[in-house]
């Protein structure tokens, strides 16, 4: 039984996988930002848990790259007091963090100075015969997004990154780009060229790390592994379809940063839009990396702009009370840490559903879900007589990504009774309490699909621009006096009240926060 009292049976099926993601090639990942947030709090944790778990390459080794010096000793004592924090089993596991300590080298210097990339290139030569990790090299750009170009520039100017235009070719060197990528079209586009000028676009993977997430995978295995809800997942039975992306934290110490990105850029041009991709593609014509994302750029392709005046029409945007008190947010600061969307789909399937987006820090709980709104029965057979009357209420199928990880669909049943009497009940499945199973850390998955050379949960560069193409013009408008106002919402709320004009305008309404 789950939380809920309803029995969810599992079938674990005997034999091999569907998909094996296969073994990871051995390698040496050399990791630029070695010492920021995201290899503290993300990196270094998903790293250390693959080596727990045994799933790294036998021979793989890290070059922790910084600006500022590194020794050795010093820096593997930073990253256990990290994982002691932040790492996903706890308490830390000393012998196997014993054994990934000895993986983990230090290398340093300017990302413009050539000398510190001619050592980077002879401690990886060094290390390739080391650790036997036949000279595949993995560079990892957790750095801000101004340094790419200098980085790409240096390490191609040391040989230390070749185009490769023969697939399958070893050994192999592969670039995982951090978000944001690029902040508008026009320097998302100026990026892609540079990464196009050194590399082949099977060697680039930029990362979005929704796309690791279990249940994020899972939206195309429900759609298209089950026979019974593809023929509903459309126009005919659809009114709306809603993704929220609710956290309950602020810009945590990253104030700078947040001030000059906000939350259309930080959370809807990139996760957002690629769990909407997932939910409204077409079936694609094989599991394959470029059959899935050929169909998920289709949907970014159908999106209807929003543009100048039409802009507050379709969107609204917030800013928690407080926020300009932050640290490194500018006084006056215009940049939302809110945003409710509606957006259309010219496609076939999907016109005349709007799918409602709503993302913002500072709101009342964390809370990650894609919800799909049934159509109401055609006639009212139990709407009653008199004042007796009873509103059903439309299915709802909620795809819970995070937290409780799951997947519920609500209907109406009978109340037991003499009268007819109807409520609604929820069906409920819980994805770890169903596969007695922890629920693996995003960046796990995509570190070894990375080293698998598999690009299927990485975004591809036509659909980075696309996607920017559609965002682009609604910054833009918001960004000057088009854009309307800016809406203050008290912490720990569901939000501004005006988004709910967007939805109320058809007679819908926001599901509870
Ligand atoms: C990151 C954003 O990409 O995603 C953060 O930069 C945000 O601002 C985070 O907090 C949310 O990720 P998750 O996995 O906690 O939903």
């Amino acid at each position: 039984m789950d939380a809920q009292g309803v029995h969810i049976e599992t079938h674990p099926r005997e034999g091999a996988p569907v998909f094996s993601a296969g073994r990871p090639d051995p390698c040496t990942l050399v990791l630029f930002g070695a010492t920021g947030d995201l290899a503290e709090r993300k990196l270094f944790p998903a790293l250390f848990e693959l080596a727990r778990s045994g799933l790294l390459p036998e021979h793989f080794a890290i070059v922790a790259f910084s600006r500022s010096k590194l020794e050795d000793a010093s820096f593997r004592e930073h990253v256990k007091e990290g994982l002691q924090k932040f790492a996903r089993t706890q308490p830390l596991d000393e012998a196997a963090w014993k054994r990934f300590a000895e993986t983990i080298e230090t290398a340093s210097g300017g990302y413009d100075d050539p000398e510190a990339f001619k050592q980077l290139g002879q401690k990886l030569q060094d290390i390739a015969k080391r650790h036997q990790t036949g000279g595949n090299q993995l560079y990892y750009m957790a750095t801000p997004a101004s340094t790419f170009p200098q980085i790409i520039k240096s390490l191609s100017d040391a040989d230390l990154l070749k185009r490769e235009d023969q697939p399958g070719k070893k050994p192999w060197h592969r670039l995982i780009i951090e978000k944001p990528f690029g902040h508008d079209l026009e320097s998302a586009k100026a990026l892609n060229k540079t990464l196009g000028a050194a590399l082949d676009e099977k060697q680039i993977f930029r990362i979005d790390h929704y796309l690791g997430k279990e249940t994020v995978q899972n939206i195309l295995v429900f759609r298209f592994a089950n026979a019974i809800f593809e023929p509903l997942w459309n126009r005919q039975h659809i009114d709306h379809v809603e993704i929220t992306a609710a956290e309950a934290i602020g810009v945590e110490g990253r104030g700078g940063f947040y001030d000059e990105t906000g939350v259309i850029r930080d959370m809807v041009q990139n996760h957002l839009l690629q769990v909407l991709a997932l939910c409204a593609m077409e079936p694609p014509v094989s599991f394959g990396a470029e059959d899935i994302r050929d169909e998920k750029n289709k949907v970014f392709r159908a999106l209807r702009p929003v543009e100048g005046g039409e802009v507050p029409q379709h969107v609204v945007v917030g800013q928690y009370a407080g926020y300009q008190e932050e640290k490194g947010v500018k006084k006056g600061s215009r940049t939302p840490t809110y945003v409710a969307m509606k957006m259309n789909i010219d496609s076939w399937r999907w016109q005349g559903v709007p799918f409602y987006l709503r993302a913002g820090k500072n709101l009342k709980k964390r809370l990650t879900e894609v919800s799909i709104h049934f159509k109401s029965v055609p006639i009212g057979l139990f709407s009653g007589g008199g004042d007796t009357c009873q509103r059903l209420q439309p299915n709802v199928l909620t795809l819970r990504i995070q937290p409780h990880e799951g997947i519920a669909l609500s209907f109406e049943s009978k109340i037991p009774g003499e009268d007819v009497n109807i409520g609604g009940v929820t069906m409920d499945m819980d994805y770890a309490e169903s596969f007695k199973k922890p629920v693996p850390e995003a960046y796990e998955r995509l570190l070894l699909d990375c080293m698998r050379g598999n690009a299927t949960l990485f975004a591809r560069q036509d659909s980075v621009e696309q996607a920017w193409g559609y965002i682009t013009p609604i910054l833009q408008a918001l960004e000057t006096d088009a854009g309307g106002t800016i809406h203050t919402y008290p912490k720990g709320s569901k939000g501004p009240d005006a988004a709910d004009a967007l939805p109320a305008k058809n007679g819908r309404r926001w599901s509870t926060l």
